[in-house]
């Protein structure tokens, strides 16, 4: 529990946190401790709350993100018994087929700002597999952001091979070079599977690739040893002008100096991600290797076909490709996120 603090006089101070409702910043004058936000998914409707409806740049071939399409869609997404469910899928989608999304919005950097919200098979185009997972993604974007707070979100994290969670707070302004993350959370299938859990500040980095932008990860979040993942956790984030402490059910695992750089409006952002270039290490039983172009077509061969409801890391031959495949285990009920509750504070 953070004591109020005191101005010399023994007088409580103001906060210094800033809170920005509908992209205006509020006049309101808050006190350390004060609720500025708070999410418990009573409704379906998330009014606070901006449904995700693109397909990443990468999947046109800039790499920079993870493997899924974002859509707005029940089937990944849904509030029930009080309790926002993000529910990752492998898409039936097979190579060369279209998929187009409906009413879909930018994010912010693409490729060349070549933005479409269709992925079509091109043959001129050395990337060339539809994005091999559907997942869903919401943010306050617009509606409600904030500097400095405290931010706890009461969640599960998903699990199943590749996958990982999005609880993160993102820039209002993106820019599209350096990407800023703080993340409340996170969790790959492999740091659980070692009981860990991460947190902390992200910075990707890109690197000018002819003309698409490959990013690089430019420092590495706290880690959290012998955590269990099974259940509700309390994921908390601090954030002052000066520091940035991480916690997981009141159990402080990182902390940081805040040396001004994340001094502007922030958003909340809730997903499922899976695979990508930059989360998860080689080994031996992952499918694809980071920044080769045939990267999506593995991961999705690797839960179809020979390996179809695999419940083992095996191998098994394509007959039709006459090659060897690496397999991942067929996700179950644990790959849902589930969010109880978000709530911010002035700190
Ligand atoms: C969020 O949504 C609730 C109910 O829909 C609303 O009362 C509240 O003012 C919204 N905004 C914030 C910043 O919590
Ligand atoms: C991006 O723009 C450059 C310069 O206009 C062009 O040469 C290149 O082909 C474009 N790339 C894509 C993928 O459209
Ligand atoms: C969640 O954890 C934070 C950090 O330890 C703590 O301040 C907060 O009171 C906790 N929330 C609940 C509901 O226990």
């Amino acid at each position: 529990i953070t004591k109020p603090q005191l101005n010399s006089d023994g007088v409580i101070k103001n906060s210094e946190t800033k809170v920005f409702i509908n992209q205006k910043l509020s006049e309101r004058n808050f006190k350390p401790n004060d609720l500025i936000f708070e999410e418990h998914f009573i409704s379906p409707e998330l009014s606070n709350w901006t449904r995700g409806n693109y397909l990443h740049s990468n999947a046109i071939g800039d790499r920079s993100e993870d493997f899924t399409a974002v859509m707005d869609d029940n089937s990944f997404m849904t509030v029930r018994s009080e309790t926002l469910l993000i529910t990752p899928i492998i898409s039936k989608t097979k190579n060369k087929a279209t998929i187009k999304l409906n009413n879909c919005k930018q994010p912010v950097c693409y490729e060349n700002n070549t933005f479409t919200c269709e992925y079509a098979y091109d043959k001129n185009r050395n990337y060339v597999y539809p994005p091999p997972v559907n997942t869903a993604r919401i943010d306050t974007n617009g509606k409600f952001s904030f500097t400095y707070g405290r931010i706890e979100i009461y969640a599960t994290l998903p699990y199943g091979d590749w996958l990982f969670p999005y609880m993160m707070l993102v820039p209002d302004k993106l820019s599209c070079k350096t990407r800023k993350q703080l993340r409340i959370a996170f969790a790959t299938s492999v740091d659980i599977e070692n009981n860990r859990i991460r947190g902390g500040p992200v910075i990707l980095n890109a690197r000018p690739n002819a003309d698409k932008f490959f990013f690089v990860r430019t420092n590495h979040m706290a880690t959290g040893m012998d955590f269990n993942a099974n259940g509700y956790h309390n994921f908390t984030l601090v954030w002052t002008p000066t520091e940035i402490h991480m916690y997981v059910d009141n159990t402080k695992y990182g902390c940081y100096i805040n040396n001004g750089e994340y001094a502007e409006p922030y958003h909340i952002v809730l997903g499922v991600g899976a695979g990508g270039h930059l989360e998860f290490e080689e080994s031996k039983t992952k499918p694809w290797q980071n920044t080769l172009d045939n990267a999506f077509a593995v991961f999705h061969r690797s839960f179809t076909g020979c390996c179809e409801k695999s419940t083992v890391h095996t191998q098994c031959t394509d007959h039709k490709l006459n090659k060897q495949r690496i397999c991942s285990r067929e996700w179950g009920s644990l790959a849902v996120m589930a969010v109880k509750y978000v709530r911010v504070y002035a700190v």
